[in-house]
């Protein structure tokens, strides 16, 4: 299976993809990272791995859609048979979406359906919530409402800060990015008509819990 993984930033998660690619725990091959920065820290463990690099920049268009269709093209010649969208920062059009329906993924830092959108960790600890934590999902065109693949719980502690209690998600996220990844290269997760799918069976609203699979 091949992988193209989109970044805007640190690229943590991508870090994590290419590490269990490489121990052989996610039978596929990154074909390219591409990001809309420049200077994404992402690019440069992309480099250190081998793995082509692409960037298109969305200041150089003035509409979304041109955006996506350049996006398109820069993915177009790897034949990816999955994008994974791992802190891509940039809200994609149905244009994108349209062309990979069924094989788009995003992590969000939060329990889905609870808090989409940005400042997640601080909207949790405002509302005295008991855990946050982060889902992977499908990516429809309602942005982070795609249906959720599987979730890691993390609990809020006394006086937790918004970065404190991020840092603890993301070690999450790199258990739970990999392991949705593998699913899909293994054929077992599917975008279905009420929702993700895993083995043919509809995944819980919230997606499969990682406490089930560790
Ligand atoms: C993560 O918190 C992820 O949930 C969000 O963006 C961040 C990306 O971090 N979508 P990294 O670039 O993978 O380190």
């Amino acid at each position: 299976m091949k992988i193209a993984v989109l970044i805007s930033g640190s690229g943590s998660n991508l870090q994590a993809l290419i590490d269990t690619a490489a121990s052989g725990s996610l039978d596929a091959d990154i074909a390219v990272v591409l990001s809309n920065k420049a200077e994404a820290y992402g690019l440069e463990r992309a480099a250190d791995a081998g793995i082509a690099t692409a960037i298109v920049d969305h200041r150089d268009f003035e509409q979304r859609k041109d955006f996506d269709r350049a996006l398109l093209a820069a993915l177009q010649p790897y034949a990816v048979d999955l994008v994974i969208l791992a802190g891509f920062m940039r809200i994609l059009t149905p244009t994108f979406i349209g062309a990979y329906r069924g094989r788009l993924l995003n992590i969000h830092p939060s329990l889905l359906p609870k808090y989409p959108g940005l400042n997640t960790h601080q909207r949790a600890i405002d509302a005295g919530d008991s855990w946050s934590g982060a889902t992977v999902h499908f990516v429809t065109e309602e942005l982070d409402g795609g249906p959720p693949i599987i979730h890691a719980r993390v609990p809020v502690e006394d006086g937790d800060t918004p970065e404190r209690l991020a840092a603890r998600v993301l070690e999450k996220e790199h258990l739970i990015y990999p392991l949705a990844a593998q699913w899909f290269a293994e054929g077992r997760l599917t975008l279905g008509n009420s929702g993700a799918e895993l083995d043919g069976k509809l995944l819980p609203v919230g997606g499969a819990s990682l406490e089930d699979y560790s």
